[in-house]
């Protein structure tokens, strides 16, 4: 009698490697939902404070920062209501800073004992004039014309400009 065995295929992979396998694929699996969830974030943040600047400063072309004597070199001052920044400068020269930070657009704050401006996002830094002190922003802040009339502070608000880097150009002189 003619007895013919059965033969299982063999797997090329252990259990071992399977099990490997299945926990990467798990760790792929939560990073993708992690890095979906983020982006969601900023998408859902950044519009919603377009949305909110655009509404509340419909038909606005300029805000008043304040006078020029209530500054003194080196501080920085919120604009809340433009999203901006208005820093005097240590020689006396003012920018507008955008409060969007130019790696993936999230809020920025100043931290006044760093003296610096901090993404809570991933880290990046910039100094008072905007230019990048940390990545990984590369690009230094946005800013928007500044104009001084008879001591009054007037930030041109639909005019952010983009750059690439910093020249005296986009300061304002008392
Ligand atoms: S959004 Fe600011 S560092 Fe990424």
């Amino acid at each position: 009698m003619n007895i013919v065995e059965q033969q299982r295929p063999i797997s090329s992979k252990t259990p071992r490697q399977s099990n490997r396998r299945a926990l990467l694929n798990k760790i792929w699996a939560l990073i993708a939902a992690v890095a979906f969830i983020e982006l969601g974030w900023f998408g859902s943040s950044l519009l919603k404070s377009r949305k909110t600047r655009n509404t509340q400063l419909k038909g606005i072309r300029y805000i008043e920062a304040g006078r020029v004597e209530s500054f003194k070199p080196g501080q920085v001052k919120a604009v809340p209501e433009a999203m901006l920044f208005l820093a005097c400068l240590e020689d006396n020269r003012f920018i507008a800073l955008s409060k969007t930070c130019t790696h993936l657009g999230c809020a920025l704050a100043w931290d006044e004992g760093q003296q610096k401006f901090v993404c809570p996002c991933h880290g990046s830094t910039f100094d008072r004039a905007g230019i990048v002190l940390t990545a990984p922003a590369l690009r230094p802040l946005d800013f928007f014309p500044v104009r001084i009339e008879d001591g009054t502070i007037r930030i041109e608000i639909t005019k952010m400009q983009r750059r690439e880097s910093f020249d005296e150009s986009q300061t304002t002189r008392v």
